[in-house]
């Protein structure tokens, strides 16, 4: 655990180094709030935690970490108007703090930021990142349409449901973590198999993610409680939810879910309704599968055994975070 706060710690120091406020100020001071605004760190975490897995410097991996960490507040900031969300990190959002157009601007400045820190790399590992970088945020934008697209249907599968996961959260926890072994200068296949463990560890954070959105404590999540249920989302609680309750349950879940009805009621209905049919204890067992199935994954990598037990810790420490 103390490994994982040293790099949070090192990265956060780069992070100050590298973010300052310039004018004009309503473009850079949203940017440099929502960075300032905390929260896990856990995309850069992973990218530097691979690159000395894999025997790279670390050094070298904190712009891969600091271009991910970057675009990833961007999205958060355009997922936030899009979610009507109005708290993250148990602050105000950047839409709500200033404006929509506000958020739009600095988001997409965010984005060219982060391509910027790719800059310092030499051709070889700068053209691998870009590809990495480039195939990887334009699967983020499909996923987060398919959750947009996904608010206004009540027919989604639970196939769809996970590719949909896969491209707005999981693509971009993989791309972390292949940054690192891209940066360390692992082989193809090693880089190939931690991907597919950021995968399905990132598979298993949204689910948490959809889990905490309506069991989770807002003081300590520090977003509203209840949103994907205010928004009709598609969540894997939804979802597993049509599949395992009775017809009269079945039915009020879709009416709550296409009536117009936007308050506290309707997210304590349903919130009654998913502990009812037990969709917490589901939907761990799902989280604690695909946390499983990444494990699996490691057994193909030839690193020793102490490598594979920190990122299997980190893997551990996540599905019982709360935040
Ligand atoms: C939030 O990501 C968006 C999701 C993909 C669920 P995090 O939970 O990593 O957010 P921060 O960066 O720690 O606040
Ligand atoms: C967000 O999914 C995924 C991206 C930001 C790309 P959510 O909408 O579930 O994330 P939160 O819960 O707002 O952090
Ligand atoms: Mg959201
Ligand atoms: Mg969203
Ligand atoms: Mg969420």
């Amino acid at each position: 655990m103390d490994l994982i706060e040293n790099y949070k710690n090192d990265f956060i120091a780069y992070l100050n180094e590298k973010v300052e406020v310039k004018q004009p100020i309503n473009l850079y001071e949203p940017i440099h709030y929502i960075l300032q605004l905390g929260g896990k760190r856990l995309r850069p975490v992973l990218t530097l935690m691979t690159c000395e897995i894999f025997n790279g410097e670390v050094k070298q991996a904190f712009d891969a970490a600091l271009a991910i960490e970057v675009f990833h507040n961007f999205t958060l900031i355009h997922d936030d108007i899009m979610d009507s969300a109005p708290i993250r990190r148990g602050q105000v959002t950047v839409h709500e703090k200033w404006d929509v157009n506000t958020g739009i601007l600095s988001g997409d400045a965010m984005m060219i930021m982060a391509y910027q820190c790719f800059e310092t790399y030499e051709p070889s590992t700068f053209k691998k990142l870009m590809l990495l970088f480039n195939t990887t945020s334009l699967q983020v934008c499909e996923g987060q349409q398919f959750d947009m697209d996904f608010e206004t249907r009540t027919d989604v599968s639970i196939p769809e449901y996970l590719k949909m996961i896969t491209y707005k959260t999981s693509v971009l926890v993989a791309a972390a973590m292949k940054m690192g072994a891209i940066v360390a200068n692992a082989s193809n296949k090693e880089a190939d198999v931690i991907y597919d463990f950021g995968l399905n560890l990132g598979i298993a954070f949204q689910l948490q993610d959809d889990f905490l959105d309506t069991f989770g404590d807002a003081a300590v999540f520090g977003k509203q409680i209840g949103g994907d249920i205010l928004e009709n989302k598609k969540t894997f609680l939804f979802l597993k939810a049509l599949e395992v309750c009775n017809v009269k349950d079945k039915q009020k879940l879709i009416e709550l879910y296409t009536s117009n009805k936007h308050n506290e009621e309707k997210v304590k209905e349903v919130t009654a309704l998913f502990e009812r049919n037990k969709l917490k204890e589901i939907t761990i067992q799902e989280i604690e599968s695909y946390t499983n199935k990444a494990f699996k994954d490691l057994e193909s990598l030839s690193i020793s055994k102490q490598k594979k037990e920190v990122l299997k810790n980190f893997g551990l420490s996540l599905m019982k975070r709360t935040i």
